[in-house]
């Protein structure tokens, strides 16, 4: 008889804490992670010799948009391939529920960055997305955010004005229903046009309804360069209205004129965590990616269309280089494409060093799963941070860069015995080699798989081994009540 389900013999241990690494076997037994220790007297139904390799809690994508993507591609190859073992969905203002579209109605931009079309939007209530979601059964685990969008795209007929009483009453309604049905928190995208005309004051009445819920708000800030400081406070100041952590998203600062000041934003930030929990996330590039924008086109160096559904032969070239093709401006040919996505280089390195560093930040990729040719984010962030930044650019130890990805992101969005190797919690493990891990994708290539990822596995269970999925599909949507 095997003392436990597997064991891990022989690895050293980065429990996800920050704390140093120590040599330990792992025994997991069931879902949960049963011992941590010597166990050479004991055995295990399945025992894996991972000596010389890296054994850290499985990480935890602070910053997805994979609200739909986990059901169409429950796999997950993107996020298991590197390590991540939970997603947080619904960021920017996002998600897919609760809106149910009129088939053939178009989706109002920036929802589209979860698909064209309007059939994916079909849920009236988020409770009935959550339930399809666990039906699909995806590979990894998945907390949900309801995007602020989303609500005004449900209750509202038109989004260039500030929605009425009435509406911020429905939209409250949705989302307080959403948080009954076990969603983690709100997201807000002030910085898209479908929410740029919602005042202060409707997110943070939209936001009340969080109240009693220990929720988080996650933010894509109205403004992420020169009123950067004022909109880090309004994000905080909506979470106040809900009594909710804050998570700015994705931080970053635009344009040439902006570089250098995250060194003010920082500090401004280190402030406001004295009042609140506040944390933020970023992903490990110089370029950015969403919609394509007539905005973008003066703060960036470089744009890449991403997509297009009326040139979708364009996607993967540089707008410059399209616009020459289609004997047009840059700006007449944003116009032509759309909708479209695209990736603008517009921060400086220095910036995304500094920020990445910082001891509250966490990793999140925000890859765009529905683009056919992403930001190679979507399948490089984490070993990226892993080999590029830490080991090989030496900007923090493995033990701060692992924190970045599981302990401290699972603790700022409340996920109970997420993110910690220690015994009882469950056995979200990967499995790394330190010498060789990095990512692969790259802003020609962005589709490759990085390398250096042992094994995964989720819920105690082997969801990904050598370079490929095992096909078990065993995570958990993790419901917040
Ligand atoms: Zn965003
Ligand atoms: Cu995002």
């Amino acid at each position: 008889m095997a003392d436990f389900d597997v064991v891990l013999r022989g690895g050293t241990i980065i429990d996800g804490t920050g704390a140093p690494r120590f040599d330990a076997d792992v025994g997991i037994e069931g879902k949960r992670i049963a011992a941590i220790g010597d166990l050479s007297r004991a055995s295990g139904r399945s025992d894996i010799d991972v000596r010389g390799r890296i054994v850290a809690p499985g990480f935890i994508d602070a910053h997805t948009h994979d609200d739909r993507y986990l059901m169409q591609s429950p796999l997950m190859p993107a996020k298991l391939s590197q390590g991540v073992t939970t997603v947080i969905t619904g960021n920017c203002g996002i998600s897919l529920a609760p809106w149910c579209a009129v088939p053939g109605q178009t989706v109002p931009p920036p929802l589209d960055l979860l698909g064209e079309d309007a059939e994916a939007f079909r849920y009236t209530a988020f409770g009935d997305y959550l339930d399809a979601l666990e039906q699909a059964a995806p590979a990894v685990n998945a907390a949900c955010l309801v995007g602020h969008t989303t609500l005004r795209v449900a209750v509202m007929d038109r989004l260039d004005r500030a929605a009425t009483d009435a509406e911020i009453a429905a939209m409250q309604a949705l989302l307080r229903d959403a948080m009954v049905s076990g969603a983690c928190g709100m997201s807000t995208g002030a910085a898209y046009l479908a929410a740029m005309a919602a005042p202060t004051d409707e997110m943070a009445r939209v936001a009340a309804a969080l109240h009693g819920f220990g929720a988080v708000h996650a933010s894509h800030i109205r403004d992420e360069g020169d009123r950067i400081r004022e909109a880090i406070d309004e994000a905080v100041e909506i979470g106040k209205a809900g009594d909710a952590g804050v998570v700015i998203s994705h931080h970053k600062l635009i344009g040439p004129k902006n570089h250098g000041r995250s060194v003010e934003t920082l500090g401004h930030l280190a402030q406001a965590m004295r009042h609140r929990c506040v944390g933020l996330d970023c992903y490990p590039y110089q370029a950015g990616s969403t919609i394509l924008r007539k905005d973008r086109l003066a703060v960036s160096s470089r744009v890449i269309v991403t997509r297009s559904q009326p040139h979708p032969e364009y996607a993967g070239l540089d707008l410059d280089v399209i616009a020459a093709a289609m004997g047009l401006s840059p700006e007449d040919a944003v116009d032509a494409l759309q909708p479209a996505g695209a990736i603008y280089f517009l921060m400086d390195e220095s910036d995304v060093r500094r920020i990445l560093a910082f001891p509250q930040t966490m990793i999140g990729s925000d890859g765009l799963p529905h683009d056919p040719v992403p930001h190679p984010r979507l399948w490089g962030t984490f070993p990226r941070v892993l080999g590029h930044y830490s080991r090989d650019v030496g900007l923090f130890p493995l033990e701060l860069a692992v924190h970045k990805m599981t302990g401290l992101t699972g603790r700022h969005f409340g996920l109970a015995g997420r993110g910690v190797l220690s015994e009882g919690n469950f056995a979200d493990v990967t499995v790394f080699d330190a010498a060789r891990i990095i990512d692969t994708a790259t802003f020609e290539h962005p589709v490759a798989q990085a390398t250096g990822i042992d094994c995964v596995f989720v819920n105690g269970e082997m969801a990904w081994h050598d370079g490929a999925s095992t096909g078990v599909r065993a995570g958990t949507l993790i419901r917040r009540r």
